[in-house]
């Protein structure tokens, strides 16, 4: 079945999913929609940081629509950055409340800002008058207890947002443990808003539980599961390709190193990010191990380029469902 009715957005994952990845990934495979850019902090004393902004440029973003987000509390801040943003072209913005990093949800940040609805309120209401460009929020359950979403559902009711995503965990829980879809179905039950699923489809049953489970959700996130198969949209939406995976993981794969051959200019750089790859996409193939494992060991470039090429020449059978 080719599904038409759903929409697939790349999650924002930091270190992952810039615009190299997303223009690469989207020159090679179908299927997503649109994605969520990694999250630009907001500075103070109205400044931007250039290479930020660049990640999410129009001109750069052709091939796949992009919708910056925001990380920030300070209304002001927040208020400069997105208007800059619309300037730049962008009629969407999203506002982090998801991060769940210690070090950021101390100072009231992403998730460490759920526990505080007032202040949450009080932020909407002093910058959603100031915005030209549609809000969306990205959040958690709560940041200690999968019960503070009952106290910001209510708080977001009262503004006109562009959607809410909600990925089922609290921030204190990071990525351990399930997504919680007892407590996504109660929050469908308690907003207004189009809410978006993320969290832990990595395969077809886990899309289907999903979207079985809530047929009133139509808009789905996904990202460490593109990562370890980036097939999974087109696998998703019954789009069929008629060429064989092992070769278009190559050929994304190589695409990807030389794009970011050009950016990278310290080896170490370089590999290190491709390694981060290949740690989603490594354990995608049956008896990766050995393989895999010299790939994540590989200290130089050269060595590295040899390694990949064994990989591939094993031709190991990739685990993902046609
Ligand atoms: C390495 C990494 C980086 C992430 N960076 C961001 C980010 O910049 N902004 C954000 O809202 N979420 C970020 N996330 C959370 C993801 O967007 C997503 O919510 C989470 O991975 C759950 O979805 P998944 O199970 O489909 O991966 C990140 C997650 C990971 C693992």
């Amino acid at each position: 079945m080719n599904r038409t009715d759903i929409k697939i957005i790349l999650a924002p994952l930091q270190g992952f999913t810039d615009v190299t990845y997303r223009n690469v990934f989207s020159n090679h495979f179908q299927g997503v929609d649109e994605a969520i850019a990694p999250f630009i902090s907001t500075m103070g004393q109205m400044r931007l940081k250039p290479t930020r902004i660049k990640d999410v440029l129009p001109e750069k973003n052709k091939n796949l629509t992009v919708v910056p987000q925001i990380l920030g509390n300070v209304a002001r801040d927040f208020i400069f950055l997105a208007n800059h943003l619309f300037d730049l072209g962008h009629k969407r913005i999203n506002w982090n409340l998801g991060c769940p990093h210690s070090k950021i949800a101390k100072k009231k940040r992403g998730s460490g800002l759920l526990l505080y609805p007032r202040l949450i309120d009080f932020f909407l209401s002093a910058v959603i008058p100031e915005l030209s460009n549609t809000l969306s929020i990205k959040i958690r359950l709560g940041y200690k207890s999968k019960n503070e979403i009952d106290l910001l559902l209510p708080v977001f009711d009262k503004y006109e947002l562009d959607g809410i995503i909600i990925h089922p965990r609290t921030g204190i829980q990071m990525y351990n443990g399930t997504s919680d879809h007892d407590a996504f179905e109660k929050a469908v039950s308690q907003t207004r808003h189009t809410l978006t699923y993320n969290g832990d489809i990595i395969d077809l049953d886990s899309f289907n539980s999903v979207a079985v489970r809530f047929p009133t959700i139509h808009r789905f996130m996904i990202g460490r599961g593109i990562l370890s198969n980036p097939f999974l949209a087109e696998q998703i939406k019954g789009i069929i390709v008629e060429k064989d995976q092992t070769l278009r993981l190559k050929e994304f794969h190589d695409d990807l190193f030389d794009h970011y051959k050009i950016i990278f200019s310290g080896p170490a750089h370089l590999t290190g990010r491709m390694k981060g790859f290949w740690t989603y996409l490594g354990p995608s193939f049956k008896k990766n191990k050995k393989y895999l494992k010299q790939i994540l060991k590989s200290g130089s470039i050269e060595c590295y380029t040899a390694n990949v090429e064994s990989f591939f020449d094993q031709n190991l059978e990739f685990f993902s469902q046609n």
